[in-house]
């Protein structure tokens, strides 16, 4: 008997010994010391001994006990440690990994080019004003003196909301309301979505975007409306950039014209971007009608202003050259990122 529990501890102590986990040592404890290990029963079966026998044999099997109980302990501290090791290592947090990026957004081209334009005629003396994009045929073109037959307001142009309630097809109609809201001098840009029934291509969106620019005051000519923008294409387009005039018709403006500006590609010899012509097409403009100042309340004869609208997508195709208009509104990223903020 002697020998077997010999070997019996033996055998528990290695197994002991070569559990590495938690688990593993659990089930050591249950197979040496559980209910029916073997230690157990014998311990169980002394009182089946004969007497004589019965204290050096319990006495026996429960030191062994008590040592296994022991290692048990010991073991299952160190168990614990490398457990806990372990899990340091793989939780552990190494500083000095680079952080992982985190994407930042930037502002889109069309806000870029809207607040170069903004920033360019506040340090102007400008302020901006804003309307709203659901206008009343009256400041859409009646206040603008747009006469009753004019094709723009037909349905071909105009998304009609109700009636004389349209999706404003321009900026102009702020304008109009800047009027009725001051007294003049008026120096403002009102920027903007318009609408447009038309269908969408290259270059053309029935959803885009203008400046408007409205001055009123004492003495206004056709030459401070061409001294002011040929300022502001140089601060777009770069400080060689000339600008000349082109005759024109706007209902609102009298005289009109369309600007241009020299081919900031070629210089003015002639290339692609410019069709070869050296002027490049950038937006209409005139002096302010007496009509549409009558119409607002000013009276024309102490005060004259001038006008200008531009499109904005039209501006940042000219300062970025992007072949499709589309482009603008995909929101596709590989677009986008070429122009960070
Ligand atoms: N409203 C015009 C358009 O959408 C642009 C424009 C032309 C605005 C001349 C003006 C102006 O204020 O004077 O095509």
């Amino acid at each position: 008997m002697s020998t077997a529990i010999d070997e019996l501890e033996t055998g528990a102590t290695s197994a002991i010994s070569a559990a590495t986990t938690s688990a593993a040592l659990e089930d050591v404890r249950v197979a040496v010391l559980g209910r029916s290990a073997p230690l157990t029963l014998q311990l169980r079966e002394i009182g089946q001994l004969p007497p004589a026998e019965r204290g050096a044999a319990g006495k026996r099997l429960n030191d062994v006990r008590v040592r296994l109980e022991a290692a048990l302990t010991t073991r299952s501290e160190h168990v614990a440690g490398l457990e806990l090791e372990q899990r340091l290592m793989a939780e552990r947090v190494d500083v000095t990994l680079p952080g992982a990026p985190v994407p930042s957004g930037g502002l889109h081209v069309l806000t870029q080019v809207r607040r170069q334009l903004e920033d360019i005629f506040v340090g102007l003396g400008y302020t901006v004003a804003e309307g709203p994009e659901i206008e009343l045929e009256h400041y859409n073109f009646t206040a603008l003196n747009i006469p009753d037959g004019h094709p723009a307001k037909g349905e071909t142009d105009t998304l009609w909301v109700g009636p004389g309630v349209c999706l404003r097809t321009h900026t102009s109609p702020v304008q109009a309301r800047t009027m009725v809201a001051q007294e003049p001098p008026v120096y403002v840009i009102c920027p903007g979505r318009v609408y447009r029934r038309d269908t969408p291509d290259a270059t053309h969106s029935p959803i885009f975007h203008q400046i408007e620019g409205l001055v009123v005051d004492r003495g206004i000519t056709l030459a401070d409306l061409k001294g002011t923008l040929q300022y502001v294409a140089r601060r777009l387009f770069g400080d060689g950039r000339e600008i000349r005039l082109r005759t024109s018709y706007f209902p609102f403006t009298e005289p009109s014209v369309e600007l241009d500006v020299s081919c900031f590609l070629c210089g003015g010899a002639g290339c692609g971007v410019c069709k070869g012509s050296g002027w490049i097409e950038m937006l209409g403009a005139g002096v302010v009608d007496p009509n549409v100042l009558t119409i607002a309340g000013y009276d024309p004869e102490v005060w004259s202003g001038f006008a200008f609208g531009m499109g904005i997508e039209r501006i940042a195709f000219l300062k970025h050259g992007f072949p499709d208009l589309r482009l603008l509104y995909e929101n596709d990223l590989r677009f986008l990122e070429q122009f960070p903020a």
